[in-house]
């Protein structure tokens, strides 16, 4: 067979480097979204809706045009710290496997599975997105990058289902990153039910890697989430074209103006809809109710909190883990946070034991 016409892609597959399993219900994911989004409409005086709603297709476009903003700078400042201490992380964490929640296009992934790769210790790579074209589209690309690397994604929710992770590999140390700061769109209660259900899923020797944006002046904050070119201000209305398409609602975005504000007591920025005009949509898919609002009043559509290192460290503890390191960017905006499990030995004990082992001591 010639070969022209045959794609790196295409070999990735027939080699076996790439698979993807989808455990993603559409039907059930949707009706729960649907039910989520009513509740929260309905849910007077404080509306509130799944910050999981901003990422249909073109939320998520728009979301990449954010990172690329001057004035957002979370992303640009992980970034900066995966890639000047990827070599750091992975020599601490010492992993064989990273596992991925929310991978994305897995483009803050690259400076570690390349760190893995020049120790020599790059096995497998298992993405979690609930975007299967993604998924396809970046494990193909990592595929025909790293020769040897197992690609095994997973189409998957990461509230629910990470108990379909694959076993890691005996002996060998899992990574897990949680990268990006959206732990900070869960409110604390579920961030400590997500650290621990984490916590379950690792071994001793396994690893965690969150990042998370740092508290810091007010105005920096909030200029990250109301950007000059208003990129922001369409993300969020975005929220209600979606809205329109999952609950057969008539909402107008141009009715609504974005709001972000810091709240300095909840520690969070929050993103929020507010009513410029009387607004009366339709909800169709929910059981014909409608929803009226005066102008001026809001919907919430996102918390983002922010921390110190000692409050998520805190978080890290009530979830039976231990902060065991950390690195910021170089204007200490953002931290990159690696936790190990409570009662686990540090990865110094660990060398040094093994050390001994080998002295035979
Ligand atoms: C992707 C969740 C980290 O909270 O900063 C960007 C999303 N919202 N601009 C964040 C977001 C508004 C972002 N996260």
């Amino acid at each position: 067979m010639p070969n022209a016409g045959v794609s790196a892609a295409d070999r990735a597959e027939a080699e076996g480097c790439l698979e993807v399993v989808s455990l993603i219900d559409e039907g059930q994911a949707r009706a729960q979204l649907v039910r989520e989004a009513v509740e929260g409409l309905l849910r007077a005086p404080l509306r509130e809706l799944p910050a999981k709603l901003l990422y249909d297709e073109r939320g998520s476009q728009l979301y990449e045009r954010i990172t690329e903003l001057a004035e957002y700078y979370p992303a640009r400042a992980e970034r900066e710290v995966l890639e000047r201490r990827a070599a750091e992380i992975v020599a601490l964490a010492d992993p064989a496997e990273l596992v991925e929640l929310g991978a994305g296009s897995a483009a803050k992934t690259r400076a570690l599975l390349a760190a893995m790769n020049a120790r020599g210790s790059l096995r497998r790579y298992v993405p979690l997105d609930v975007a299967i074209e993604t998924l396809d589209r970046a494990g193909r690309a990592l595929c025909a990058e790293f020769p040897g690397l197992r690609v095994h994604a997973l189409a998957a929710d990461w509230e629910q289902h990470l108990d379909a992770l694959p076993d890691p590999f005996p002996g060998s140390p899992r990574l897990v990153a949680f990268l990006g700061g959206t732990i900070g769109n869960l409110k604390r209660a579920a961030r400590i039910r997500l650290l621990a259900h984490l916590r379950e899923t690792m071994r001793d020797c396994d690893r965690l890697l969150v990042g998370i944006d740092l508290v810091k002046d007010v105005s920096v904050i909030e200029r990250a989430y109301n950007d000059a070119a208003g990129v922001t201000a369409e993300f969020n209305r975005n929220v209600l074209r979606h809205l329109n398409r999952l609950l057969d609602a008539d909402f107008d975005p141009d009715a609504f103006a974005h709001r972000a504000f810091y709240d300095c007591e909840k520690q969070w920025v929050e993103m929020r809809l507010r009513a410029l005009r009387p607004v009366q949509a339709k909800l169709g898919r929910a059981d014909g109710r409608a929803l009226h609002l005066d102008p001026g009043e809001e919907i919430r559509t996102e918390t983002s909190a922010k921390f110190s290192e000692p409050q998520f460290a805190a978080e890290l503890a009530a979830a039976g883990l231990v902060l065991e390191a950390s690195w910021r960017d170089s204007a200490e905006l953002f931290t990159v946070v690696l936790a190990r499990p409570a009662g686990s030995t540090a990865a110094s004990g660990r060398a040094a034991r093994a050390a001994r082992n080998k002295r035979g001591a």
